[in-house]
């Protein structure tokens, strides 16, 4: 029994938001985004969308690709560290607005970046236990939530000129390492079981080190009381906290390791890879890990320049471009890797 991809989908909301953009409300510049990141573009939702409603897009789409509807479905797997609310998680929502039916299970992980990836290993595992054949994963994240916007937010989606205080401007800036690199996105696939004619999830190795997760966390939860202050508001308590530096170390080093992790695993050498897709979260952690594995650049696509990091997002959603623009074809090996907060971090191997 293999696990197979047989449909996937994206939802990406539709304001775009450039680089320009964002210098109005902070010291930052295109130039500084591009050369440190390779983000050109970001996508941000509308104010009332939630990662939910991504995530039924990219869903939707899923369906129709696999040629399936909610009532063929056995389980749903929703990937966000963004959910609408902070209970319940995005499952049930889905659940409800698509009309899936009340028998089957909704399951809602984090795993922030390496959400997408510990989904497919979760939905694998479910579908070769044998108790459920067919899977709907779900990767979505939106970030603008978790930005500095006291003022200027909605303005900057409409792409309407407006004055920022200096305040607002010296509090942004504080932030300009985090907000530059993020933006909303989701993406989905169906996962279904087949017989094993060589098609199919081959391998995945999972990892998880808690002992630093200073280095990409947010304070605020259920440790404290309230779970949010409005103090932490005021001083940004309730933004995500960063170590660009030490999360671009641990990535260009761990996701390298997780690869051939992978491809042990599977008894395949790391140059029989046909395409490498790396969690987008900066070019230039995609170029370090392509350039440790000595893979060349066609074999490993990006789309972070359109996209930003969208967190849970970014795998689906490159998956499904590349299927859709022809860089991965039937028979292809093609290996997944991702690294985020947690630190959670692995590899999937999958043959086309
Ligand atoms: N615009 C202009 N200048 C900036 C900006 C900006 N947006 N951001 C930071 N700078 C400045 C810094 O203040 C610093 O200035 P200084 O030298 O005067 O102090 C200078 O640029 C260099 O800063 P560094 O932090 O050294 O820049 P670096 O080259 O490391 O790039 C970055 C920073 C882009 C954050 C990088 O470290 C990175 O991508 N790290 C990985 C982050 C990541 O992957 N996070 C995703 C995980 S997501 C998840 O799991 C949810």
């Amino acid at each position: 029994m293999r696990s197979i991809i047989t449909g996937s989908g994206i939802g990406v909301p539709k304001n775009v938001v450039k680089n320009d953009a964002l210098t109005r409300l902070m010291d930052t510049s295109d130039e500084w985004i591009r050369t440190r990141s390779g983000v050109e573009q970001r996508h941000y939702v509308d104010s009332g969308q939630g990662s939910s409603d991504l995530g039924v897009m990219a869903a939707q789409k899923a369906l129709v690709a696999a040629g399936k509807t909610p009532q063929d479905i056995d389980a749903i797997v929703f990937a966000t560290m963004t959910p609408d609310y902070y209970f319940p998680g995005n499952g049930p929502l889905m659940q409800a607005r698509m009309g899936f039916p009340e028998t089957i299970p909704t399951v809602d992980i984090r795993q922030q970046c390496s959400g997408f990836l510990y989904g497919l290993h979760m939905a694998d595992s479910l579908i070769r236990s044998g108790k459920y054949a067919r899977i709907l994963l779900v990767g979505a994240d939106v970030h603008t939530p978790l930005m500095p916007w006291r003022r200027g937010w909605e303005q900057t989606v409409s792409g309407e000129a407006h004055d920022v205080s200096p305040e607002d401007y010296e509090f942004n800036t504080r932030y300009r390492d985090r907000i530059v690199l993020f933006g909303d996105g989701a993406g989905a696939v169906v996962v279904e079981g087949g017989t094993d004619d060589g098609k199919g999830l081959i391998a995945t190795k999972l990892f998880t080190n808690g002992s630093n997760i200073e280095a990409l966390y947010m304070r605020s939860g259920s440790s404290q009381r309230p779970w949010i202050t409005p103090e932490q508001v005021v001083s940004g308590d309730v933004i995500p906290d960063m170590q660009g530096r030490e999360v671009f170390k641990q990535a260009v080093s761990k996701m390298p390791e997780a690869v051939r992790a992978v491809c042990e695993a599977a008894g395949v050498r790391v140059e029989d890879i046909d395409v490498l897709l790396i969690h987008q979260a900066n070019l230039r952690i995609v170029e370090a890990v392509a350039k440790q594995l000595s893979l060349p650049p066609e074999k490993v696509p990006h789309n972070i320049e359109r996209y930003g990091n969208t967190t849970a997002g970014t795998l689906p959603i490159l998956f499904h471009e590349c299927l859709e623009n022809g860089t991965i074809k039937p028979g292809m090996l093609v290996c997944f890797t991702a690294l985020g907060s947690g630190l959670h971090w692995g590899a999937a191997l999958y043959r086309m």
